[in-house]
């Protein structure tokens, strides 16, 4: 794969370059309540500008049905990533049509505009190819080259992830490279004890990493909406607490596979519970004994001591997903102690993003107390599980 610094050995001064970003943020109405992502593009978007290039950033912002939708406007992101710069970012009023053209055009060497939200173009998730490639076509006329820099969506086989990269010479920007480098050290010849924490609403999301982790770790801490299903498929009532009937067969091999496999795969042992969602006034119960009545919305004090002490002498830890309903600060004690023990930990801690990396941010951890913190929740779980990213083997091909 050729990378960012290749490219900018070739020479961008005066070149256009589409760089595809993720700038796909948490918003509260127009404003941005978590810009890690906006701030993670940044080095890849100001190398090229400081290089000369006239940079063009395509990106997506949730999950739009394929047609303009206000709601979805990436404008918080293009004026998030101008004050970042310390430049204007003009934003198209649409992708690939008159005002994306005359933005395009009225680019200066050195200038970053954006496109609007990629996916209010059906064609950018279709599953016909000839639909995608046809979009990716539209985007290529923009520019010369291609900069693959959004890794939180190298796993979508999408026109401006994958297509465009067969369309123009293409480039594996900082970002992405920057995470394969930490996400390989994870797969590759790691430090042990490697112990993985996953947390999350449904264990339905997690099926194929579980499964590939159970080969890969020394222990598994399971916490998060996720772990009622481990604990109704040991034999617990778990009241009205999430819970995945429909996995629970999947469940219960996961844990007969721990246990043939040697696996350390540590639930917790007590819970918050409380008798409607969100509110705060709850008790403390061991987990064999939530009331029928009542749902866990975050791991106890002893889950946490527990959780912390199987984080103690790790070398290698993995982490993906909350404890608990952390955007409510009654619930928010376990994610907090995770992430404090991996702060204290010596170990290569990864964080990986979405919910995990936003609540690390909103519980205002420092974020130099690990060693990573990616931007890629889905991306780099299906990294972890084994899985081909079609926005990486199209760059490597
Ligand atoms: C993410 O939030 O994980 C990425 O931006 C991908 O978004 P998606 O799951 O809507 O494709």
């Amino acid at each position: 794969m050729k990378n960012l610094s290749d490219l900018l050995a070739e020479g961008v001064a005066g070149r256009r370059v589409l760089v595809r970003a993720d700038l796909n943020v948490p918003l509260d109405g127009d404003k941005i309540t978590d810009d890690g992502r906006v701030r993670a593009s940044v080095p890849t978007i100001k190398a090229l500008a400081d290089a000369g290039a006239r940079v063009i950033v395509t990106a997506h912002l949730g999950r739009p049905k394929g047609e303009p939708d206000p709601k979805f406007s990436l404008a918080p992101a293009a004026a998030r990533l101008g004050e970042l710069l310390g430049a204007e970012v003009a934003l198209a009023g649409d992708l690939v049509g008159e005002s994306a053209k005359s933005v395009v055009a009225a680019l200066t060497d050195g200038g970053v505009v954006m496109l609007e939200n990629v996916r209010f173009d059906a064609r950018e998730t279709s599953k016909v190819d000839a639909e995608r490639e046809a979009l990716a076509a539209e985007l290529a006329t923009f520019a010369d080259v291609f900069v693959s820099d959004g890794f939180g969506v190298v796993h979508r086989k999408q026109a401006s992830v994958y297509d465009v990269a067969k369309k123009l010479p293409a480039y594996v920007g900082g970002l992405v490279d920057a995470e394969l480098g930490v996400l390989k050290k994870l797969t590759d010849d790691l430090e042990r004890p490697y112990v993985v924490v996953l947390g999350g609403a449904k264990v339905s999301d997690k099926l194929g990493v579980i499964a590939n982790l159970l080969t890969k770790v020394d222990r598994l801490l399971i916490g998060g909406g996720m772990a009622y299903t481990f604990l109704k498929a040991q034999g617990h009532e778990v009241g009205t607490s999430l819970l995945q009937e429909d996995q629970l067969d999947q469940v219960r091999g996961f844990l007969a596979e721990a246990e043939k496999r040697g696996v350390e795969l540590v639930l917790p042992v007590d819970v918050l519970v409380t008798s409607e969602f969100g509110k705060p006034e709850h008790d403390v119960v061991a987990t064999d004994a939530i009331p029928a009545d009542k749902m866990g919305l975050d791991i106890g004090p002893q889950s946490r001591e527990l959780f912390a002490s199987k984080l103690a002498d790790a070398r290698t830890v993995f982490w993906n997903g909350p404890m608990g309903v952390f955007e409510i600060e009654t619930y928010a004690g376990g994610t907090r102690a995770v992430a404090e023990a991996l702060v204290k930990s010596e170990a290569f801690t990864v964080v990986g993003g979405g919910d995990s990396a936003a609540a690390v941010r909103a519980l205002g951890l420092p974020e130099d107390g690990f060693s990573h913190i990616s931007t890629g929740g889905g991306a780099s779980l299906e990294f972890l599980e084994g899985k081909e990213l079609p926005g990486i083997s199209v760059l490597e091909s």
